[in-house]
């Protein structure tokens, strides 16, 4: 079973809910894959209609970017043949229209290598497309295509599915959608991302979509919706709805009682029960997924539950993201005749019990079938010995708990667990082969922060699928681990403060020049750095605290965090920095000589730059402005010229007057460079041209009286320091 809906977070904020969608991408590539191999519909039916075939080409005409080339076989006359488009046998009309893009604004590229997915398809949907009047089914989810969602998409009357998904509209939801009186599914998920997400205030036309099986309104704001009750309460055939992240703040009192045949309900991340779920949701048996994730709920977990004796998935929980539930103490009692349940997310709540008062409320019916449980952030305490009763897992999740005691050796009888993170708990002992050999889906495992011992010897192959390998904090060294060499997938490795004082293996660079996140930090590594990072993919790469030398390389355009601080890297930096895309390089603490590179401003990316404490000489450079960014519009904007917020240069030998390339540095908020050979005094152009600075540590005297008048945002300021 797929994983309940949960918060689409930020990519980079939350790593499960990455991992997650990166499972879900090799799905679907596998769903992909399969379908191109079915065979189409006989093109022996005279082609498709000429019409329909223009119809197609106007929309075609409409995309202006298409990134991975998915159009590239809408050529020739038999329009049924292309990809995406579908035509009845029957008729030759297109009933078809598929070209559903699963990851929109997925911002790691890392993840479009790994997985192999598809580029969204930029422009904007012609209205042209309104000809092939017997369409069934339209999925353009997943692509950019245009700013708000069309009209004249309520003149499909034969429309039975409508997936409009995460394509970047805002404004108003069209009310015309209620003349789609066919449509059995809809899915207008709206996207939080740089603009607010669609609106409206009036769903009234949902009640004129009786056949709707299928309701997902997620990230549209209904918060101007007066009863979104009644409307949705017509819709007496839904088996799936969701409403998340829909700004719902109230529910009307009756409840969605006429929904008999309702399945999942998913109002997470809304406010609207106040702090106790009302009576209805008891009352509605047919519910199998229930997810009431961050709606700020509190008190006891309800008796309730156990009216609801179908349930196979229940999500309880939050993140500090969407916001939580506070629900105390362990699960009711009642919940004996709930034998299906097989995912439950209770994360984030005040559990604070022993684990063992929690697992003795589920009944002896569901051990076997439990998929994914998460009690992460609960306080829980206790052991893991019980783990060896729940093989049937596939995901845990216990991450910031009180678990203490050894890892059950039980664990390796998991052979169908693909994710254990077990990270920020107290969990001591030793792990070894004997615990791994058998955990043979591995994908993920993040035993951060626990007192653990890790012997793994070569013996130990990690499984195929294994992405993820978290084990900083915990006791590895002194020898490098050499089992990393045979990790073969291409996520992260975090082996840091782990006590590992050795020699940097030769095969490391290889290696990790396939890892996305690398960090090694904060151990007695040695070695020196490559002549080279060219042909590495690796996007986060943390070496800091080591004792490794060498001088710094051009960077690689993959690149956007890079912290080799506290090391011993000598000679000058790279002439040519390269690291376009670089957004943090932190290399204070060093024995870097030589001056700060010309190079330095065409690191358009760059957000920090540490190279406090090294050896640095000269000025910093004076930036032509052809090396500079140029704003899309073509003309140069000086303020946005260079990205850096952080600039960190104390404890050098840098020399001159106050660095005039702080001119084209608009956005700096933090500057230090205190502990250096700079002479003249703060200029007069600082206030105008530095507004946002909040701390500053210069070494200068001024002549100005520094205040919040010249610096309005100005907290801390260190003049002679
Ligand atoms: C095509 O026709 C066959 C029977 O001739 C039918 O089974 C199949 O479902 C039809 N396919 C489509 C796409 O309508
Ligand atoms: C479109 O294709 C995708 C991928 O094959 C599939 O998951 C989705 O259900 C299809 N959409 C519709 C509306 O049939
Ligand atoms: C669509 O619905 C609107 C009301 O929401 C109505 O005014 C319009 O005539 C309808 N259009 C068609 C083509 O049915
Ligand atoms: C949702 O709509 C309300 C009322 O129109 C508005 O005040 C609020 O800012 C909107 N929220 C978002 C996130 O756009
Ligand atoms: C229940 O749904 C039917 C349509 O299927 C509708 O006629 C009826 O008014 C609804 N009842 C309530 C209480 O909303
Ligand atoms: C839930 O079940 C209990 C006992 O089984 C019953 O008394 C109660 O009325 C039920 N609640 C709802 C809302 O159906
Ligand atoms: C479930 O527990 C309730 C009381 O907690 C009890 O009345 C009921 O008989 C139990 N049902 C089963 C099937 O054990
Ligand atoms: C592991 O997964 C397979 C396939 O889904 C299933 O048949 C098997 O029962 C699972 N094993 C356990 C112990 O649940
Ligand atoms: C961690 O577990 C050990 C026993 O393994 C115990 O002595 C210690 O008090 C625990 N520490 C915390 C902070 O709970
Ligand atoms: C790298 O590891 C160190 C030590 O465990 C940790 O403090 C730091 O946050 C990690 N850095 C990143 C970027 O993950
Ligand atoms: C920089 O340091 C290297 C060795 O650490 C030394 O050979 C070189 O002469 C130094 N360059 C300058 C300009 O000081």
């Amino acid at each position: 079973m797929a994983r309940m809906a949960r918060t689409p977070v930020h990519p980079r904020s939350s790593s499960i809910v990455a991992a997650f969608t990166y499972l879900l991408l090799v799905l679907f590539r596998d769903a992909i894959t399969t379908a191109a191999a079915s065979p189409k519909a006989p093109a022996s039916t005279n082609g498709c209609i000429a019409a329909e075939r223009d119809a197609l080409l106007s929309f075609k005409a409409g995309i202006t970017r298409d990134p991975k080339k998915r159009l590239s076989s809408w050529l020739g006359e038999n329009c049924c043949q292309w990809s995406g488009v579908r035509c009845s046998n029957r008729t030759g009309h297109v009933i078809i229209l598929n070209l559903s893009n699963t990851y929109l604004y997925y911002d790691d590229p890392h993840y479009y290598k790994c997985a192999h997915v598809d580029f969204p398809l930029y422009g904007y949907i012609s209205s042209s497309l309104v000809s092939l009047r017997q369409l069934k089914r339209l999925d353009l989810s997943g692509n950019v295509l245009g700013e708000s969602m069309p009209e004249f998409l309520g003149s499909f009357q034969s429309l039975t599915h409508l997936n409009l998904a995460r394509m970047g509209f805002y404004g108003r939801v069209p009310h015309q959608l209620g003349n789609l009186s066919n449509l059995q599914f809809l899915d207008i998920t709206s996207e939080i991302y740089d603009h607010p997400p669609m609106h409206t205030a009036d769903i009234s036309w949902l009640a004129r979509l009786p056949s709707l099986k299928y309701l997902d309104m997620s990230y549209v704001n209904l918060s101007s919706v007066v009863d979104w009750v009644r409307p949705v309460n017509m819709l007496s055939r839904l088996e799936v709805l969701r409403l998340t992240g829909c700004w719902i703040m109230s529910s009307s009192s009756t409840g969605l009682t006429n929904l008999t045949s309702l399945e999942t309900l998913d109002l997470s991340e809304n406010t609207l029960f106040g702090t106790v779920i009302p009576n209805w949701v008891w009352s509605m048996k047919t519910v199998k997924m229930l997810n009431l994730a961050s709606c700020q709920l509190s008190g006891s977990f309800p008796d309730g539950l156990g009216n609801l004796t179908l349930l196979e998935g229940l999500n309880l929980g939050g993140d500090s993201y969407h916001g939580s539930n506070s629900f105390e103490g362990t699960l009711p009692s009642t919940l004996n005749n709930t034998c299906n349940l097989r995912v439950l997310y209770l994360n984030e709540n005040l559990i604070g019990v022993e684990i063992k008062d929690l697992m003795d409320k589920l009944p002896s019916c569901t051990w076997n079938k439990l998929e994914e449980l998460d009690l992460s952030y609960n306080d829980i305490t206790g052991n893991l010995d019980w783990l060896g009763s729940q093989t049937s897992l596939t995901s845990l999740y216990l991450s910031w708990n009180k678990f203490s005691g050894h890892l059950p050796l039980l664990i390796r009888e998991m052979a169908n667990l693909t994710t254990l993170i077990l990270h920020n708990n107290n969990i001591s002992g030793v792990i070894s082969n004997q615990h791994l050999s058998g955990l043979e889906s591995l994908e993920r495992i993040i035993m951060s922060y626990n007192p653990l011992k890790v012997v793994l010897d070569e013996s130990w192959s990690p499984p195929f699928g294994l992405f993820d390998v978290y084990f900083a904090s915990c006791q590895l060294g002194p020898e490098f681990p050499v089992w990393i060499k045979s990790l073969n997938n291409c996520y992260s490795i975090d082996v840091s403060s782990s006590g590992i004082k050795d020699e940097l293996p030769n095969w490391f660079w290889n290696l990790v020049s396939d890892v996305a996140n690398v960090n090694i930090s904060h151990n007695q590594i040695r070695g020196k750095l490559p002549d080279s990072f060219q042909g590495m993919s690796t996007e986060k790469l943390i070496l800091a605290s080591n004792q490794l030398t060498g001088r710094l390389p051009s960077l690689q355009e993959n690149l956007y965090y890079l912290d080799i601080s506290r090391n011993l890297l000598s000679g000058p930096l790279p002439f040519h920095f390269g690291g376009a895309n670089l957004g943090k390089l932190i290399l204070f603490s060093n024995h870097i000589n030589g001056s700060i590179p010309q190079s330095l401003c065409k690191m358009h990316n760059l957000g920090a730059l540490d190279l406090a404490d090294n050896f640095l000489v000269g000025e910093l450079p004076h930036c032509l402005p052809t090396e500079l960014k140029p704003s899309t519009g073509g003309s140069f904007i000086h303020s946005t010229s260079l990205n850096i917020h952080i600039l960190l240069l104390s404890k050098n030998q840098l020399s001159g007057e106050f660095p005039m390339l702080l001119q084209s540095c608009q956005s700096i908020t933090i500057l230090d460079l205190a502990w250096n050979k700079y002479s003249g005094k703060l200029p007069e152009w600082i206030g105008e041209k530095l507004p946002s600075i909040v701390i500053l540590l210069s070494g200068l005297i001024s002549s100005l009286v520094i205040s919040q008048v010249v610096l309005p945002n100005l907290i801390i300021c260190g003049i002679w320091i």
